[in-house]
C-alpha cells in the first residue's frame, strides 16, 4: 500500500464526522471540506454544496459526448463510535494492525468511497483522462436517513443525467470474493413513550396502586413478536412479496456457512429468528421489527426504590419489497394504541423512513460489473441480497430514472457500526482495482 494512500486515507478517518449528534457538525463541516479539497487535488472539478442539514461533496471530470456517464455515490458520515470503552484503540485514532486498519468509518464508508477515489487518481495520472464521465456525490447524512439527498438530485436533474449509479457501500460475502447487491432492505423508524405519573414516585409508598411505565412498556413492547419470531401485528405481512424459489436454491449454495459465521461473529449464545426461513433468508428477504433502544427509571449504581414516570423505546422496522414505510409505522401504531396496558398513556413519534431497492444483477450494467468484478479479482461475482439499507438509492431511480450496481467491499468481521470496526489493505487495495475495472468495462 502506499504511504501517501494510507496517509489520506488515515487523515479522512481523523475526522470525528457523526451525522446524528449536532455537537460534531463543524467536525463534519471540516470533513466535507477536506474531502472537496483531495478531490480537486486529484485532478476534478470539485465543491461542497450546503443543504439544511450537513453539506453534500460533489465532484466530476470534463464529460464528454459519446461516452456513458457514470454517478459514483458513498457517504462521509459516521456512526457514533460509543460505546467507547470497548474500542481497542480510540475510535478518531486510526491505526494499522497486522494489515488491518482500526477507526469508526474505516469500512463504512470512507474505506470504501477512498478506495474509488484512489482508484480515480492512478487512472488520471496513468491516462490522463477517465473512460467515461463521472459525478462523485459523497453525502453527510446517510446514516440519519439522507434527508435532504433528495432535495439535492431533484433541484441537479439536469446536470447528474447519468447511465448508471455505482455505490460500494454494501458487503462481500467472503474475503477475497466479489459481490454484487441486487436488494437493500428498508427502514422506517418509531419512538414510543408511554408516560404514568407525573415524577418518578416512591415504590414504597404508590407501588401497587399506580401503574409502572416500563411494565408497561414492556408488555406493550412483547406484542410485536409471537413465540416464533413472527410479527404478531395484523396486516404486518400482506404486502410482502415471497422468496422466489430461484432464490432460495441460489442462496443454499453460496460458499458460506452462514449459521456458523453469524455465531462466530456475534458471540451469541443461539441464532434466532423468524421460524420457516435459513437465516439469509430471514436477513435478505423478511421484514424486522427491532428495539434499538429502550431507557426508564433508575440506572445508576445500587438500587433506588422508584417508580419511574415513563419509559420510552427506539424501534426501527427493516422493510422489504413490496412494503410501505408510512403504512407499516400505521399498522404498528395501530396496534400498540391497541395492546396499551391500563394506566398509562402512549406518545409516539415516526422517524426517518427510506424504501427497499430491487434490481436486476444481469442487466446490461449489472453484467458489466459482473465482467469488471471477474477481472479485478479473477473471480466469478456472488450475486445476493442485503440485510442493510441505503435509502437515497431507491431515488436514484424515482429521481434520476437510472439503477444502481452495489458492489460492496465490507467483510462480515469489519464491524461496521460496531466498537474496533476495521477495514483490510487488502480490501482497499481491490477496491482500487475495482473502480479501475469497472469505469473501464461500463466504457464498453
Ligand atoms: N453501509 C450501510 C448499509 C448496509 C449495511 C448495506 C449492511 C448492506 C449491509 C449503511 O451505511 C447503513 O448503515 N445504513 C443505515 C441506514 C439507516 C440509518 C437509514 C442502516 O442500514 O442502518
Ligand atoms: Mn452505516
Amino acid at each position: 500500500m502506499r504511504q501517501d494512500y494510507l496517509d489520506e486515507y488515515f487523515t479522512f478517518l481523523r475526522f470525528p464526522s457523526v451525522s446524528t449528534d449536532e455537537k460534531y457538525a463543524g467536525k463534519v463541516r471540516e470533513c466535507a471540506d477536506w474531502l472537496s479539497k483531495k478531490l480537486t487535488n486529484v485532478g476534478l472539478e470539485s465543491k461542497v454544496v450546503p443543504t439544511k442539514g450537513h453539506p453534500i461533496v460533489w465532484a466530476r471530470n470534463e464529460h464528454r459526448k459519446g461516452r456513458p456517464t457514470v454517478l459514483l455515490y458513498g457517504h462521509y458520515d459516521v456512526q457514533p463510535p460509543d460505546p467507547l470503552d470497548l474500542w481497542d484503540s480510540p475510535p478518531f485514532e486510526p491505526v494499522l494492525k497486522n494489515d488491518y486498519v482500526f477507526a469508526r468509518g474505516a469500512t463504512d464508508n470512507k474505506g470504501q468511497i477512498i478506495s474509488h477515489i484512489f482508484g480515480i487518481q492512478e487512472t488520471l495520472q496513468k491516462d490522463g483522462d477517465l473512460p467515461v464521465n463521472v459525478d462523485l456525490v459523497i453525502e453527510g447524512e446517510e446514516e440519519v436517513g439522507s434527508q435532504n439527498l433528495g432535495k439535492f438530485l431533484t433541484d441537479n436533474r439536469d446536470a447528474l443525467k447519468c447511465d448508471v449509479v455505482l455505490v460500494s457501500d454494501t458487503g462481500m460475502i467472503a474475503p477475497r470474493t466479489p459481490t454484487i447487491s441486487y436488494g437493500l432492505r428498508g427502514v422506517a423508524a418509531l419512538e414510543v413513550k408511554v408516560t404514568g405519573p407525573k415524577m418518578d414516585l416512591h415504590s414504597g409508598i404508590f407501588g401497587g396502586a399506580v401503574a409502572n411505565p416500563a411494565t408497561a412498556l414492556a408488555r406493550m413492547l412483547a406484542t410485536l413478536h409471537d413465540a416464533d419470531g413472527h410479527i404478531a401485528v395484523p396486516g404486518f405481512y400482506d404486502d410482502v412479496v415471497p422468496l422466489q424459489d430461484w432464490e432460495r436454491e441460489a442462496w443454499k449454495k453460496l460458499p458460506i456457512d452462514a449459521d456458523a459465521e453469524m455465531l462466530g461473529e456475534t458471540k451469541a449464545p443461539a441464532l434466532f429468528g423468524e421460524k420457516g426461513f435459513t437465516t439469509l433468508e430471514r436477513i435478505w428477504a423478511r421484514p424486522t421489527a427491532e428495539v434499538n433502544g429502550m431507557g426508564s427509571g433508575y440506572q445508576g449504581p445500587g438500587t433506588k426504590t422508584v417508580l419511574p414516570s415513563y419509559a420510552m423505546a427506539k424501534l426501527t422496522f427493516r422493510l422489504v419489497p413490496n412494503q410501505k414505510g408510512d403504512a407499516t409505522v400505521d399498522l404498528v401504531k395501530k396496534h400498540f394504541e391497541k395492546n396499551l396496558p391500563p394506566g398509562v398513556t402512549l406518545e409516539m413519534v415516526s422517524g426517518h423512513s427510506g424504501p427497499w431497492y430491487l434490481t436486476d444483477p444481469n442487466s446490461k450494467y449489472g453484467k458489466a460489473a459482473q465482467g469488471a468484478l471477474k477481472k479485478a479479482f479473477n473471480k466469478d461475482a456472488a450475486l445476493i441480497r442485503e440485510g442493510g439499507s441505503i435509502p437515497i438509492v431507491s431515488d436514484f431511480r424515482k429521481i434520476l430514472g437510472v439503477e444502481t450496481l452495489l458492489i460492496g467491499l465490507a467483510l462480515q468481521d469489519c464491524k461496521a457500526h460496531s466498537p474496533n470496526e476495521n477495514f483490510p489493505l487488502e480490501n482497499l487495495e481491490a477496491g482500487i482495482r475495482m473502480n479501475q475495472a469497472v469505469l473501464q468495462e461500463l466504457a464498453g
